[in-house]
C-alpha cells in the first residue's frame, strides 16, 4: 500500500492496530508529537485529504492512497512559511513548543467562521505553556517581537532562536530521533497500595516472542535515593529504590520488561507472575501521623535522612518568632481557619521519557527530558558506581516541565537495562502513567490563626501545615520549609509562629510543582489575612499593604533571618499601585442577577534556592567571527535560552544570531545545578553574563597587544573590534580568531555563579468576577497581574511566562483535581477525566511590570517563572468572598462546590440560622 506524506509516498505497511500517528513518526516525521493517544490534547494533528485528524485516532491503514500532511509539509516546497507558522514566530505564540505543531495544522485548516471562533474552534488543542493569549495573537496575525541593533538585544522582545525549527516540525524533542537497534521497555505497576512482593516469576515473560530483558528487584542495586534532583542529595530522604520488594502505592515499579517492541514489552508485562502479601495502607497524612498508623518507610531515621519514619514524618519545619502567645494577646482581633489544596498534575504535554545507549567510547549515553542532566548524571554515578566521566546526560528540546522534570523517574532503570544488555533501550511514559507514575503537587492542609490591633496592626502570625508527600519523600521536606518560609516572611509581624509536617501515605508520590509549596500556603494565608481585615471593618487590600515589608527590612520567617537572602530591588508598592489603579477605574457590570465582587493576594518568592545554585558558561570566538555560547542549563520553554543570548549580544556588542547556545549536555560545560527554583535567568543568566564580559575583556586585550595600540583606544563594534582615532579602524573578528589561533591564544572565557547572594521577587494579583448564584457559574470579569521582574530581559516573554503561570493557577484554582479513590487509586488519569485549561478557559490577563532594577540579578533582572502562580487562588478566593459573603476554604473552587455553598448559606437564611 502506498501513503503519500508531503508530497512522498511511503511503501511501508503499517503493522496490524496502528495509528497514524505512530506509523508517521517510523517514517520519520517527528514533527507529528504524541501528547495523550486518545485524541484529547491535538499535538498529533495532521491533514488527511486536507482534513485535520487527531493521528492518534485515525488507523493507519485508512490513509492508504491518501494524502498526508504534516507539519514538516506546511511550508511551500520552496520553504516559504504558511501563514500560521509566520504568525506563531512573529507573536513567539509558544514556549515549549510541543503543542505548536498540532496547533499550527489546526489552524490551518478553519475557514473565516472557525477563525470567528475561537473557544470552539480549539477546543480540542491543548497548551499546558502559554495560556493561549500568545496562541491567539498568533492566529490573530500580532506582531510581537523585534529586530534590534548590535549590542541592544537586552529588554527587547527578541523571539526564541529555535523559533524556526519550532514552526516547522523540526525542533528535536527527547524522541526525535532514530537509533538503530532501539529496544522499548514498559513498566509492570503494582496494583496495590502497599504490599510485600513475596515471589516474582519471570520465566513467561521471557519467553513472550522479541521480550529480551525482565528486571525485577533482584537486579536492582541494594541502594536507596530520592528521585528528587537538588544540588545537595542530603536534602531529599534516601527512601528509594530502582526496584523494590516493597510496594507503596498503586502505580510503583513492580518489573521493567524489555522487548523488540512497545507490544512485546507489553506482552511481557503481563506474562510476569508476582505473588504479593497485602499490607494495610494509609492514605490520609493525619491518619498516618497516628500512633498504630501502618508505617511507609521502616527505616532508621539517620541514615535515610527520615524526620521520624515510625510517624510517618518524611520531614518537618518547627520555627517561633518572637512571643506567640503574647502576640495573640495583644490582638484585637483573631481569625483563624483551616485550608486545604488538592493534587495537580503538572500535564506537560511531553511526558518523562528516556532513551538510552552505549556510545562508540563504551560511555553510558542517556538522552532524557529532564530539567537537570548534569545532577541525573551524577545520580546515575552514583547509583551504578560509575566514574563521572563515563556517563553522559543530554536533554533534547525538552516539551515542558513546571518542576516535573526536576526529578529522575525514568533514567535510572533505562541506564539499568542498557547496562545489562548493552543495547539502545527507549521508555516513553504514557498519559496515564504521567497521573499515576510521575509526581503531582503535594497537597496541602493549612490551619491559620492571625491576629491584629484594632487599628489594623498584625500582632501574631501562625502557621499549621501538613503535607501529604506520598509514598516517597522526594522534595516533600523542602517544598514544606518553602511553604512556610516566604508567605510568613512577606509580612512585619514581631510574633510567628510555624510547624510543618511532610508526611508519607501509601498514594502517588508528589514532588516539586510551580512555586514549590507557596502557592498552597499563601491560598491560606492571602485567604485568611483577607477574613480578617473584614472583620476589622478594614479594606483587605490596604490591611495587607499597612503590614507587608517595606525595602531594608528584615525578612523574618519562623527559622529566623536567612543570611543570604536580600531585598535587592523592592517592587511590592508599585504592584498594589496598580492594583488600586486597576479598581478605581469603571467596572463592566456583570450579568443581571449575577453577584459580582473583587479580590487581591500578593506573595513574595526568593530567586533561588537556599544552600546555592551552580552554573557555568564558557564563551568563546568562533573562525567565522560568530560566538559559541555553552550553559548546561536545559530549555523547556522557560525563554532561558533566548535571555542567555540577549545578554551575551550585549556584552559582545553583536546581534543574537551571532551567538549559537549549546545546552543541556553535561559534555559542554563542568555543572549546571539545572533548570528550576527560577533560576534559569538569575543564576545560569549571571554566569553567562559573567563569561560574555570576560571574553570581551579577553578579545579586547588580545586585539590591543595584537595591533600593538592602547587597550582603551579598542572597543567592539558588530564582528569586529574597532581602534584607531576615533575608532576608526577595524579588525574583523574572524581576523582577529585567526590572528590568535597563528600564536596559540584562545579566545575564550569561562563564567561561573553559584547561585547566592539571593534576592526577592513579588508578585500580586486582582481579580473582578461574577457569580451565577442559581448556577454556582463563575466568571472572570477582569483579570490583573503585576510583577516585579527587576530589569525585564525580554517584556514578550515575560509576559508570556506570567500568562501561562496564571493559566496553571487558574485551572488549579477552579477544577484540576487529581483524585485518588479509597484504595489509592488515581481516577483520573487522562485528560478527559483530569480537565486541563482550554482556550476558552483563560480570560486575558493584563499582565504590568514594576520599574525595579535588582542589585544581585544579571543586568538588574530578578526570575519569574514559578511566582506568578502564587496569588492567583487566593485572589479568586478573595473575590469570591466579596461577591458571596462566603469564605471558600477548599481548593478547586468549582462550580458544583460554589453553589452548594451558597445554596445552603440561602437555606439556612431562609431558616433564620
Ligand atoms: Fe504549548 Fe508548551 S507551548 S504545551
Amino acid at each position: 500500500m502506498t501513503i503519500e506524506v508531503n508530497g512522498r509516498p511511503f511503501d511501508a505497511d503499517p503493522r496490524p492496530g496502528q495509528c497514524l500517528r505512530t506509523y508517521l513518526r517510523e517514517q520519520g516525521w517527528f514533527g507529528v508529537k504524541k501528547g495523550c493517544d486518545a485524541g484529547d490534547c491535538g499535538a498529533c494533528t495532521v491533514h488527511v485529504d486536507g482534513e485535520p485528524v487527531h493521528s492518534c485516532l485515525y488507523p493507519a491503514f485508512r490513509a492508504r492512497g491518501r494524502s498526508v500532511t504534516t507539519v514538516e509539509g506546511l511550508a511551500s516546497p520552496d520553504g516559504e512559511l504558511h501563514p500560521v507558522q509566520r504568525g506563531f514566530l512573529d507573536a513567539q505564540g509558544f514556549q515549549c513548543g510541543f503543542c505548536t505543531a498540532g496547533l499550527l495544522m489546526t489552524t490551518a485548516a478553519l475557514d473565516e467562521e472557525q477563525l470567528a471562533d475561537l473557544p470552539r474552534a480549539l477546543k480540542g488543542s491543548l497548551c499546558r505553556c502559554t495560556g493561549y493569549r500568545a496562541v491567539e495573537d498568533a492566529i490573530r496575525g500580532v506582531r510581537h517581537t523585534e529586530v534590534p541593533a548590535a549590542g541592544e538585544a537586552v529588554g527587547r522582545n527578541l523571539p526564541a532562536p529555535a523559533g524556526p525549527q519550532v514552526v516547522t516540525g523540526t525542533a528535536r524533542y527527547t524522541f526525535d530521533l532514530d537509533v538503530p537497534g532501539l529496544l522499548h521497555m514498559k513498566l509492570l505497576r503494582s496494583p496495590h497500595a502497599h504490599a510485600r512482593i513475596t515471589a516474582i516469576d519471570t520465566a513467561a515473560a521471557l519467553r513472550v516472542p522479541g521480550v529480551h530483558a525482565v528486571l525485577t528487584h533482584h537486579d536492582a542495586p541494594e541502594r536507596h535515593f530520592s528521585t528528587a534532583r537538588h544540588e545537595h542529595p542530603t536534602d531529599d530522604p534516601d527512601d528509594t529504590r530502582v526496584l523494590d520488594d516493597t510496594v507503596r502505592h498503586i502505580g510503583q515499579r513492580v518489573a521493567a520488561v524489555v522487548a523488540d517492541s512497545e507490544a512485546a514489552a507489553e506482552e511481557g508485562c503481563r506474562a510476569v507472575e508476582v505473588a504479593y502479601e497485602v499490607l494495610p495502607a494509609v492514605l490520609d497524612p493525619e491518619e498516618a501521623m497516628r500512633p498504630g498508623a501502618p508505617v511507609v518507610h521502616a527505616k532508621d531515621a539517620a541514615t535515610a535522612r527520615i524526620s521520624r519514619p515510625h510517624d510517618n514524618v518524611a520531614g518537618e519545619v518547627h520555627g517561633e518568632a518572637g512571643d506567640i502567645a503574647a502576640g495573640f494577646a495583644e490582638a484585637d482581633e483573631i481569625y483563624e481557619e483551616t485550608f486545604r489544596t488538592q493534587r495537580v498534575q503538572h500535564a506537560a504535554l511531553e511526558t518523562h521519557g528516556a532513551v538510552a545507549w552505549i556510545d562508540e567510547d563504551g560511555r553510558l549515553t542517556v538522552r532524557t527530558s529532564s530539567q537537570t542532566p548534569f545532577l541525573t548524571r551524577r545520580a546515575l554515578c552514583a547509583l551504578y558506581d560509575l566514574p563521572l566521566d563515563r556517563v553522559r546526560v543530554v536533554a533534547g528540546r525538552v516539551g515542558g516541565g513546571f518542576g516535573g522534570k526536576q526529578e529522575m523517574l525514568v533514567e535510572d532503570i533505562v541506564a539499568l537495562a542498557v547496562l545489562r544488555l548493552r543495547r539502545p533501550v527507549k521508555l516513553e511514559y504514557t498519559r496515564a502513567e504521567q497521573f499515576y507514575g510521575a509526581t503531582t503537587r503535594h497537597p496541602f492542609t493549612v490551619h491559620v490563626k492571625v491576629g491584629a490591633r484594632r487599628d489594623g496592626t498584625l500582632t501574631a502570625f501562625q502557621l499549621r501545615a501538613v503535607s501529604n508527600t506520598g509514598a516517597y519523600g522526594n522534595h516533600g521536606p523542602a517544598v514544606m520549609f518553602h511553604a512556610c518560609d516566604e508567605s510568613l516572611a512577606v509580612y512585619r509581624c514581631p510574633n510567628k509562629k510555624a510547624d510543618g509536617y511532610a508526611v508519607y501515605t501509601h498514594t502517588v508520590p508528589a514532588g516539586a510543582f510551580r512555586g514549590y509549596g507557596l502557592g498552597q500556603v499563601v491560598f491560606a494565608t492571602e485567604s485568611a489575612l483577607d477574613e480578617l481585615a473584614r472583620r476589622l471593618g478594614m479594606d483587605p487590600l490596604e490591611f495587607k499593604a499597612r503590614n507587608i515589608i517595606g525595602p531594608g527590612e528584615p525578612m523574618i520567617s519562623t527559622g529566623g533571618e536567612e543570611e543570604d537572602l536580600h531585598i535587592a530591588s523592592y517592587g511590592l508598592d508599585q504592584c498594589l499601585a496598580v492594583i488600586r489603579a486597576a479598581r478605581a477605574e469603571p467596572a463592566e457590570p456583570g450579568p443581571d442577577g449575577w453577584l459580582v465582587g473583587e479580590g487581591a493576594a500578593l506573595a513574595m518568592i526568593a530567586t533561588g534556592p537556599p544552600g546555592g545554585h551552580i552554573a557555568d558558561v564558557r564563551a568563546a570566538l568562533l573562525p567565522d567571527g560568530t560566538f559559541d555560547l555553552a550553559v548546561g542549563t536545559a530549555e523547556f520553554g522557560n525563554g532561558t535560552t533566548t535571555v542567555h543570548r540577549q545578554i551575551a549580544a550585549g556584552e559582545l556588542a553583536t546581534t543574537v544570531e551571532r551567538i549559537t547556545v549549546r545546552q543541556s549536555d553535561t559534555d559542554v560545560v563542568r555543572h549546571d545545578t539545572g533548570a528550576f527554583a527560577s533560576t534559569g535567568v538569575v543564576v545560569a543568566g549571571k554566569a553567562t553574563l559573567r563569561a560574555s564580559r570576560a571574553l570581551a575583556a579577553v578579545l579586547l586585550d588580545f586585539a590591543a597587544a595584537h595591533l600593538r595600540v592602547a587597550r582603551a583606544d579598542c572597543r567592539l563594534v558588530d564582528e569586529a573590534v574597532a581602534y584607531g582615532p576615533g575608532g576608526g579602524s577595524r579588525i574583523p573578528l574572524k581576523e582577529l580568531y585567526a590572528a590568535a589561533r597563528a600564536v596559540g591564544a584562545d579566545l575564550a572565557a569561562d563564567g561561573h555563579f553559584g547561585g547566592t547572594p539571593r534576592s526577592v521577587a513579588f508578585n500580586a494579583h486582582w481579580f473582578r468576577v461574577a457569580v451565577d448564584p442559581g448556577t454556582g457559574e463563575m466568571r472572570i470579569l477582569r483579570s490583573v497581574h503585576t510583577a516585579d521582574a527587576g530589569k525585564v530581559m525580554n517584556p514578550m516573554q515575560c509576559r508570556g511566562q506570567v500568562e501561562g503561570g496564571v493559566a496553571q493557577a487558574l485551572g488549579a484554582t477552579l477544577f484540576e483535581d487529581v483524585r485518588v479513590d479509597g484504595r489509592g487509586a488515581v481516577d483520573t488519569a487522562a485528560f478527559r477525566r483530569y480537565r486541563l485549561p482550554q482556550y476558552a478557559d483563560i480570560p486575558r490577563t493584563e499582565v504590568h511590570f514594576t520599574q525595579t532594577a535588582d542589585a544581585i540579578g544579571p543586568l538588574g533582572a530578578k526570575s519569574m517563572s514559578e511566582s506568578p502562580f502564587i496569588p492567583v487562588a487566593p485572589a479568586f478566593a478573595n473575590a469570591l468572598r466579596a461577591a458571596t459573603g462566603l469564605r471558600f476554604t477548599d481548593l478547586p473552587l468549582t462550580r458544583d462546590r460554589v453553589w452548594l455553598a451558597l445554596d445552603a448559606a440561602g437555606t439556612r437564611a431562609a431558616e433564620g440560622r
